[in-house]
């Protein structure tokens, strides 16, 4: 009941303006967001590949509803990516796109056209894009933009979300060669026609899914803090001959670094996804709905401020 209802307040604007505004809210933000501008990820990711780690970054951002503000997203990232390939950090570190910051909520051809002029600077970077998955509405619309998209840049990366009911067969669809899927839980609110709501049966998903990308010929991500989840793919790459470089763990900015360090250190590809811009609320309040130590760590704030 927690999350769902933080899940709805991280689209209230009442609440957003609260929380933006309450002076606490900065240095808790800071935990899970990198920084406000390129500057700050640029740092951020230096930190973390000298120790070994992939990014992979997101400039915050979401429901966009104008396209004078999607194409702001789409110069903050041709600005990133330029950056990247002057600090040859290409192949360090990649990109994710969030459809709804390109203007697909309201011109899904303009949310295309976008998608493809990042997909273009990443490129010249020596990079890739990987498209993030949101809502469940967006998701046929994601899909496709997505295979618009591996035409002329295969190496464009998927997100299927283990809660939704169709993402077994989305995985079969999408285990092919060269074929770049992220895996996780889902962050958002859906309904129980076609999401699990139950945890268990969410982590059963998970696992089906793992299993399929895993024993399929496409580069698995796979995105979870969960040991017991991650604990299942150490031993899925055993099960399936895979070695340590045709597939990755993906993990949060913020959220479990140590793990993320001994993965590294043990020889696996592990990528941390950095998010950092000033749309921060979206993105924060999901974060607290995950976790209710999340939360407490917020409200803690508030008392010892
Ligand atoms: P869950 O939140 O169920 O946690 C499972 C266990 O992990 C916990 O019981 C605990 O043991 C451990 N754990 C979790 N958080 C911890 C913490 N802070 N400290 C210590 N232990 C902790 N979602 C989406 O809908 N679309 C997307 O495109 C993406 N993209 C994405 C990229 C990457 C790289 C990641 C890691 C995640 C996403 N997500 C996402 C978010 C994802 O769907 C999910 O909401 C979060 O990853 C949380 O789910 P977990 O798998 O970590 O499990």
């Amino acid at each position: 009941m927690l999350r769902q209802a933080l899940l709805i307040a991280s689209r209230s604007g009442g609440v957003r303006k609260l929380v933006e505004t309450a002076p606490f809210t900065r240095d808790v933000v800071k935990r899970f967001v990198a920084g406000e501008g390129v500057d700050d990820a640029m740092r951020a990711i230096e930190a973390l590949t000298a120790e070994g780690l992939l990014v992979t970054l997101d400039v915050l951002g979401e429901d966009t509803l104008e396209a004078g503000q999607a194409e702001s997203t789409v110069k903050a990232y041709v600005e990133l990516l330029n950056r990247l390939n002057g600090a040859e950090l290409g192949r360090r570190a990649e990109v994710s796109v969030k459809l709804t910051a390109l203007g697909q909520s309201f011109d899904e051809d303009l949310a295309l056209e976008n998608a493809r002029r990042i997909c273009t600077a990443a490129k010249q970077a020596g990079t890739t894009v990987t498209l993030d998955m949101e809502d469940h509405t967006t998701v046929d619309s994601t899909l496709k933009i997505l295979h618009e998209l591996r035409r002329d840049f295969p190496g464009t990366g998927a997100v299927i979300q283990a809660y939704l009911r169709r993402a077994e067969e989305h995985c079969a669809e999408l285990a092919y060669e060269g074929s770049r899927v992220r895996l996780c839980k889902g962050a958002y609110a859906a309904p129980e026609e076609v999401s699990f709501t139950d945890k268990d049966e969410v982590d059963k998903s998970y696992v089906r899914c793992m299993k399929v990308l895993m024993a399929g010929k496409g580069y698995p991500m796979l995105a979870t803090h969960d040991p017991r989840l991650i604990d299942i793919a150490g031993a899925l790459a055993v099960l399936n001959e895979r070695e340590a470089d045709t597939f990755e763990y993906q993990m949060l900015y913020g959220i479990r670094p140590a793990e993320q360090r001994r993965l590294a250190a043990q020889g696996a590809q592990m990528r941390v996804y950095v998010a950092y811009g000033q749309e921060w609320y979206g993105y924060f309040m999901r974060r607290l709905a995950e976790r209710p130590a999340n939360l407490g760590f917020f409200m803690r704030s508030l008392v010892s401020k």
